[in-house]
């Protein structure tokens, strides 16, 4: 038997140390939360994608009555970018979340931002592989107002990850 240990390192940084390119994609993603459909969650999730060409695609969660139907704002994002830009590469994602619950009904918008960053679901990590894998590395943004956490590709959030059969 032999034991083996993934580890995962990733930096945290304040939103004033971001580069100026990197605000305006953390930016994109906060503002993406308002376009997001979640009445059943009130989880308001909204995702942005800086392309090879510095362009940027938008993302929000779309839920459904049918609740499996509903997608994440990363998946909304990644699928909507590879639809418009077929075989660009997706240079950097960014992720941030809003949501009143555990907030006073008269709570600062900018307050409701959550205050630790979230992170893709699996399902999100492995979508956004997909195109990381034909394409090149994508660096992860995750928008916490205590900090920023950047992560330097999807890989290293799903370790041991299926990308061949
Ligand atoms: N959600 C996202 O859009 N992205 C994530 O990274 C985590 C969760 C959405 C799915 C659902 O609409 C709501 O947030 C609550 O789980």
């Amino acid at each position: 038997m032999e034991e083996r240990k993934i580890e995962t390192n990733y930096k945290v940084f304040g939103y004033d140390e971001l580069a100026a390119e990197d605000r305006e994609l953390v930016d994109a993603a906060k503002a993406m939360t308002r376009t997001s459909h979640a009445p059943y969650s009130k989880f308001h999730v909204g995702a942005a994608i800086r392309m090879a060409n510095g362009g940027i695609v938008r993302g929000s969660n779309q839920e459904n009555a049918a609740f499996s139907s509903g997608t994440c704002a990363e998946r909304t994002a990644c699928f909507q970018a590879s639809a418009l830009y077929p075989g660009m590469p997706m240079r950097k994602i960014a992720i941030a979340a809003w949501t009143r619950l555990h907030h006073p009904e008269d709570a600062p918008e900018e307050l409701c931002f959550q205050n630790k960053p979230i992170s893709p679901c699996g399902s999100c990590r492995q979508a956004l592989l997909e195109y990381e894998a034909a394409y090149g590395p994508i660096e992860v943004l995750l928008y916490g107002r205590d900090g920023v956490a950047v992560l330097p590709s999807v890989a290293s959030l799903l370790p041991l990850c299926f990308t061949t059969f």
